[in-house]
Protein backbone atom coordinates (compact mmCIF):
# COMPACT_ATOMS: atom_id res chain seq x y z
CA UNK A 1 0.00 0.00 0.00
CA UNK A 2 2.59 2.55 1.07
CA UNK A 3 4.71 1.35 -1.93
CA UNK A 4 2.02 1.65 -4.80
CA UNK A 5 0.99 5.48 -2.97
CA UNK A 6 5.01 6.04 -3.36
CA UNK A 7 5.09 5.41 -6.48
CA UNK A 8 1.86 6.96 -7.74
CA UNK A 9 3.23 10.16 -6.26
CA UNK A 10 6.37 9.53 -8.42
CA UNK A 11 4.44 8.96 -11.28
CA UNK A 12 2.00 11.79 -11.06
CA UNK A 13 4.23 14.10 -9.30
CA UNK A 14 7.86 15.03 -9.43
CA UNK A 15 9.64 14.03 -13.09
CA UNK A 16 6.33 15.87 -15.04
CA UNK A 17 5.40 19.09 -12.83
CA UNK A 18 7.99 21.57 -13.67
CA UNK A 19 7.15 20.12 -17.33
CA UNK A 20 6.90 22.99 -19.93
CA UNK A 21 7.24 25.76 -17.73
CA UNK A 22 10.77 24.56 -16.06
CA UNK A 23 12.34 27.61 -17.83
CA UNK A 24 10.83 29.77 -15.07
CA UNK A 25 12.36 30.09 -11.72
CA UNK A 26 10.38 28.05 -9.24
CA UNK A 27 10.23 31.43 -6.79
CA UNK A 28 8.88 33.29 -9.49
CA UNK A 29 5.10 33.45 -7.85
CA UNK A 30 5.17 36.92 -8.89
CA UNK A 31 4.80 36.51 -12.31
CA UNK A 32 2.06 33.69 -12.09
CA UNK A 33 0.05 36.25 -9.83
CA UNK A 34 0.30 38.74 -12.55
CA UNK A 35 -0.75 36.22 -15.44
CA UNK A 36 -3.44 34.98 -12.87
CA UNK A 37 -5.22 37.62 -11.00
CA UNK A 38 -7.67 37.19 -8.42
CA UNK A 39 -11.32 36.85 -9.02
CA UNK A 40 -12.86 40.26 -8.85
CA UNK A 41 -15.17 41.28 -5.99
CA UNK A 42 -18.89 40.84 -6.80
CA UNK A 43 -21.11 44.20 -7.29
CA UNK A 44 -22.31 43.10 -3.69
CA UNK A 45 -18.83 44.45 -2.23
CA UNK A 46 -19.33 47.72 -3.83
CA UNK A 47 -22.78 48.23 -3.68
CA UNK A 48 -22.25 49.22 -0.24
CA UNK A 49 -19.67 51.88 -1.41
CA UNK A 50 -21.60 53.51 -4.15
CA UNK A 51 -24.84 54.58 -1.65
CA UNK A 52 -22.73 55.44 0.84
CA UNK A 53 -20.20 57.47 -1.04
CA UNK A 54 -22.09 58.48 -3.72
CA UNK A 55 -25.87 57.45 -3.52
CA UNK A 56 -26.75 60.89 -2.27
CA UNK A 57 -26.85 62.17 -5.69
CA UNK A 58 -26.19 59.43 -7.98
CA UNK A 59 -29.05 57.26 -6.70
CA UNK A 60 -32.43 56.48 -7.86
CA UNK A 61 -33.37 59.31 -8.52
CA UNK A 62 -29.81 61.19 -8.61
CA UNK A 63 -29.91 64.58 -8.56
CA UNK A 64 -30.89 66.60 -11.57
CA UNK A 65 -28.98 66.23 -14.66
CA UNK A 66 -26.51 63.43 -13.05
CA UNK A 67 -25.84 59.86 -13.96
CA UNK A 68 -27.58 56.87 -11.56
CA UNK A 69 -25.57 53.90 -10.48
CA UNK A 70 -27.82 52.47 -7.61
CA UNK A 71 -27.74 48.62 -9.52
CA UNK A 72 -25.31 46.42 -11.47
CA UNK A 73 -26.53 47.34 -14.75
CA UNK A 74 -26.01 51.15 -14.20
CA UNK A 75 -22.97 50.93 -12.05
CA UNK A 76 -21.24 48.49 -14.99
CA UNK A 77 -22.52 50.67 -17.50
CA UNK A 78 -20.15 53.55 -15.59
CA UNK A 79 -17.69 51.24 -14.46
CA UNK A 80 -15.07 53.27 -16.11
CA UNK A 81 -15.86 56.83 -15.32
CA UNK A 82 -16.32 55.77 -11.66
CA UNK A 83 -12.82 54.52 -10.91
CA UNK A 84 -11.44 57.63 -13.06
CA UNK A 85 -13.69 59.66 -10.70
CA UNK A 86 -12.44 58.58 -7.55
CA UNK A 87 -8.82 58.60 -9.13
CA UNK A 88 -9.28 62.51 -9.90
CA UNK A 89 -9.82 62.72 -5.94
CA UNK A 90 -13.10 65.25 -6.77
CA UNK A 91 -15.90 61.92 -6.33
CA UNK A 92 -17.59 62.50 -3.93
CA UNK A 93 -17.11 66.56 -4.23
CA UNK A 94 -15.05 68.07 -1.47
CA UNK A 95 -16.32 68.35 1.87
CA UNK A 96 -18.04 65.22 1.73
CA UNK A 97 -16.56 62.05 3.25
CA UNK A 98 -14.07 60.50 0.81
CA UNK A 99 -13.72 56.96 -0.90
CA UNK A 100 -11.08 55.38 1.51
CA UNK A 101 -7.69 53.43 0.49
CA UNK A 102 -9.21 50.18 0.73
CA UNK A 103 -12.80 51.22 -0.86
CA UNK A 104 -10.74 52.49 -3.47
CA UNK A 105 -9.10 48.96 -4.49
CA UNK A 106 -12.44 47.16 -4.15
CA UNK A 107 -13.93 49.43 -6.60
CA UNK A 108 -10.64 49.51 -9.28
CA UNK A 109 -10.21 45.71 -8.60
CA UNK A 110 -14.10 45.42 -9.72
CA UNK A 111 -13.50 47.66 -12.46
CA UNK A 112 -10.27 45.79 -13.82
CA UNK A 113 -12.12 42.43 -13.37
CA UNK A 114 -15.41 43.31 -16.00
CA UNK A 115 -17.75 45.05 -13.47
CA UNK A 116 -18.73 41.54 -12.51
CA UNK A 117 -22.33 41.20 -10.61
C1 LIG B 1 -22.81 65.62 -3.31
C2 LIG B 1 -23.21 65.02 -4.55
C3 LIG B 1 -22.31 64.00 -5.20
C4 LIG B 1 -21.77 62.87 -4.65
C5 LIG B 1 -21.91 62.34 -3.23
C6 LIG B 1 -21.05 62.22 -5.73
N1 LIG B 1 -21.15 62.92 -6.89
FE1 LIG B 1 -20.47 62.40 -8.71
N2 LIG B 1 -21.18 64.11 -9.50
C7 LIG B 1 -21.80 65.12 -8.80
C8 LIG B 1 -22.02 66.27 -9.66
C9 LIG B 1 -22.66 67.59 -9.24
C10 LIG B 1 -21.51 65.92 -10.92
C11 LIG B 1 -21.49 66.77 -12.20
C12 LIG B 1 -20.33 67.71 -12.17
C13 LIG B 1 -19.04 67.02 -12.46
O1 LIG B 1 -18.97 66.24 -13.42
O2 LIG B 1 -18.08 67.22 -11.71
C14 LIG B 1 -21.00 64.57 -10.79
C15 LIG B 1 -20.43 63.84 -11.82
C16 LIG B 1 -19.96 62.57 -11.70
C17 LIG B 1 -19.48 61.75 -12.80
C18 LIG B 1 -19.38 62.20 -14.25
C19 LIG B 1 -20.56 61.69 -15.00
C20 LIG B 1 -20.25 61.66 -16.46
O3 LIG B 1 -21.14 62.02 -17.25
O4 LIG B 1 -19.15 61.25 -16.83
C21 LIG B 1 -19.11 60.57 -12.30
C22 LIG B 1 -18.57 59.36 -13.06
C23 LIG B 1 -19.33 60.63 -10.88
N3 LIG B 1 -19.85 61.83 -10.55
C24 LIG B 1 -19.02 59.61 -10.03
C25 LIG B 1 -19.21 59.68 -8.65
C26 LIG B 1 -18.78 58.65 -7.75
C27 LIG B 1 -18.09 57.36 -8.17
C28 LIG B 1 -19.14 59.04 -6.51
C29 LIG B 1 -18.91 58.32 -5.21
C30 LIG B 1 -17.58 57.82 -4.96
C31 LIG B 1 -19.80 60.33 -6.63
N4 LIG B 1 -19.79 60.68 -7.95
C32 LIG B 1 -20.34 61.03 -5.57
C33 LIG B 1 -22.21 65.04 -7.49
C34 LIG B 1 -21.89 64.04 -6.60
Amino acid sequence: MLLSLATGCLVEGDPLYPGPDSLQAPGDVGAEADATPEEPPAFAAIAPILAARCGACHGDPPLSGLPSFPDHTRAAAFADRIIARIDQGNMPPVGLEPVTAAERALVAAWVAGGAPE
